[in-house]
């Protein structure tokens, strides 16, 4: 039976719903530049970085732009995103996390973020759940995205926990990736038929437990 001494969250997705603000302030953008961007196109950004983002939004507008006026594109999709996310409250917390949080608090296991996000810091201060981690690794800190394992890694690094030892918890196919690449354990939230690497998949956190950590 494994040992799980860690569990390393995702944030957006997992934690919370921030996609739909990602695709309110991405298709304002697209709009701007005259394209239309549908829910489906958003699936594509999931767990992606923010200029890989604004890359796959231009590809489908067909639109090509210089990396000055790029900057400029992100900067302002973000200003957008930020005065969004800025209103968010607990309330929005998905289904059973906060439980799972105390649960495994309790039980002595660390807990780390390991999100693609520059904005988690605000996102965890706006939800109040920033002093739950052990350790925040953020689009803040990394170098290599989401597949690269690297966020993860250092996650299990700063809480000083092997990755053998560690649950990564993703949304995203990018994220499960980059979990097994770091060797690690991966619970995907959401659709099994989507995350299909995932060792399983839950559809929300009212279906964890301390229990389904013992495998
Ligand atoms: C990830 C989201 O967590 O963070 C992506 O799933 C997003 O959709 C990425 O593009 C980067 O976020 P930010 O807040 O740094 O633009
Ligand atoms: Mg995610």
């Amino acid at each position: 039976m494994s040992m799980i001494k860690a569990c390393l969250f995702d944030l957006d997705g997992v934690v919370v719903d921030t996609a739909k603000y990602h695709y309110v302030a991405w298709k304002e953008l697209a709009n701007e530049l005259g394209f239309e961007f549908t829910e489906e196109h958003n699936e594509r950004l999931k767990g992606v970085s923010r200029m890989t983002s604004l890359d796959i939004l231009l590809e489908i507008g067909g639109v090509e732009l210089s990396d000055a006026e790029k900057e400029a594109m992100a900067q302002k999709k973000n200003d957008h995103y930020v005065s969004l996310i800025s209103k968010m409250t607990p309330d929005e917390i998905l289904p059973g996390v906060e439980a799972f949080f105390q649960t495994i608090k309790e039980a002595g296991l660390k807990i780390a973020l390991g999100s693609a996000s520059k904005n988690a810091p605000t996102i965890l201060k706006q939800i109040n759940m920033e002093h739950y981690f052990d350790a925040i690794v953020d689009g803040n800190s990394i170098t290599n995205a989401k597949p690269d394992p690297e966020v993860f890694l250092r996650g299990a690094e700063l809480v000083g926990v092997d990755p053998s030892e560690c649950v990564v918890f993703e949304d995203a196919q990018a994220g499960v990736e980059a979990a097994k690449a770091g060797g690690m354990f991966c619970i995907g939230v959401g659709e099994e038929s989507v995350l299909k690497q995932a060792d399983f998949v839950i559809a929300t956190f009212n279906e964890m437990s301390l229990e389904r950590l013992s495998f």
